[in-house]
């Protein structure tokens, strides 16, 4: 498996979201961690409240430019990662200069390294005075968004090309309003089909207005893709789970982001054991990739490209193979004519896991959380190797 058989000019790079990574945040997800409410929820169960608090995260906020060395060392030649509408809109309508030079800075050290920005627009968080309106739940917040990545849209439109406006909103929906798992922690499945809309609607919205701005955009739906088995079950559930959301928005979206982790196997208890698993049981399957791009390929005729998928290994044990095993599929779906044009590995560090807070580690990049210290782990330079063979013929 070399990066040879990849067409050429092929996006090889690793996401971040900045709750994650960047440390120091105030948004909804901030004050969440902290309530009285999570924190009795965690002690209930046992667990430490302390890791459950992103805090400085990786301070991946100050330490961008040694991290994208790092990125950069190890071949890659694109990076996704969001502007945080909560820094740079902290007070309605009240834009933060600093904070959008930031991004600037952050987009600049790429650009100097010789890698591709792909930016996402929103990543699960919001600031908190939209969290006080009610959030997505109130009608006011799509308008609000639109304003938000319309004045980042003016403000980076020659430096960024590649856009995607919402992080798998169906996932978010899921989590937020049928498992009560993400912030506020209610449940309410009567409002799901309102979700749907309102998110749908504000993509539509947002694409036609950076459309506008710069026709050259190339601008993404992201969707949380799994693997389901079995096939009666996937028959049905495919359609919701992997395809609904980019069925609202089609004919809106230059590029269907795909995020692929896992098997979602409703017979599980049946097949236990059959699959290797990740560290937090999820179930490794990479056919699965090379099949659902397909569907995606088939339904929305539309390039590719795979915005996340990855695996939580602390040992560094199974990384390297996982991203081997997906990289065949990717290739093999390449051979039978989908067109996909990047991989991004989920993610270049270790990082806040949200309501699993930091004890999964994804990442490339290990994170010592409590000097900061980054180490690249074996599997990075396995990556680095299938990205740039005669460079990293040597290492290790
Ligand atoms: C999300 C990431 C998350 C990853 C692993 C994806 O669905 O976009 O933010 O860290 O899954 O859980």
């Amino acid at each position: 498996m070399e990066s040879q058989k990849f067409p050429k000019g092929f996006y090889f790079g690793a996401a971040t979201s900045a709750h994650q990574v960047e440390g120091n945040n105030h948004n909804d997800w901030t004050e969440w961690e902290k309530s009285p409410e999570r924190i009795a929820d965690l002690k209930k169960r046992g667990l430490n409240p302390e890791g459950f608090i992103s805090g400085r995260a990786c301070d991946h906020y100050n330490r961008f430019r040694e991290d994208f060395d790092i990125a950069k060392k190890l071949g890659h030649n694109a990076h996704r990662f969001p502007i945080e509408w909560s820094r740079v809109e902290p007070e309605e309508g009240k834009f933060d200069e600093k904070e959008i030079e930031h991004y600037h800075e952050v987009i600049k050290a790429l650009r100097d390294r010789g890698i591709e920005p792909f930016v996402t627009l929103w990543h699960w968080t919001l600031p908190l005075w939209v969290r006080d309106q009610g959030a997505w739940e109130n009608k006011k917040t799509a308008a609000d968004f639109v304003r938000f990545c319309e004045k980042m849209a003016v403000e980076f439109k020659d430096e960024v090309r590649y856009w995607m406006i919402l992080n798998e909103p169906e996932y978010w929906i899921g989590h937020t309003y049928a498992l009560g798992i993400f912030p506020s922690g209610k449940k309410n499945i009567l409002k799901i089909p309102l979700l749907y809309l309102r998110l749908a609607r504000a993509h539509r919205f947002v694409y036609r207005k950076l459309k506008k701005i710069n026709s050259d955009f190339q601008i993404g739906v992201v969707e949380s893709t799994g693997w389901i088995e079995p096939f009666a079950a996937r028959l049905f559930l495919s359609y919701v789970r992997n395809f609904l959301f980019p069925w609202l928005v089609k004919g809106y979206f230059d590029f269907f982001g795909l995020n692929y982790y896992r098997v979602n196997d409703l017979l599980y208890f049946l097949h236990h054991g059959k699959r290797e698993k990740s560290e937090i049981g999820w179930e490794i399957y990479p056919e699965g990739i090379c099949r659902l791009a397909k569907k995606a390929h088939r339904y929305f005729k539309k390039p590719i490209i795979i915005t996340e998928n990855g695996i939580a290994d602390s040992t560094d044990t199974k990384r390297a193979q996982f991203i081997r095993a997906h990289l065949v599929e990717v290739e093999r779906a390449i051979s039978e004519s989908v067109d996909i044009r990047g991989y991004f590995y989920w993610s270049l560090l270790d990082n806040f896991e949200w309501d699993s807070g930091f004890g999964p580690r994804f990442g490339l990049v290990e994170i010592n959380y409590k000097t900061l210290e980054r180490k690249p782990r074996q599997s990075a330079w396995e990556y680095a190797k299938i990205i740039a063979p005669q460079k990293y013929k040597e290492v290790n």
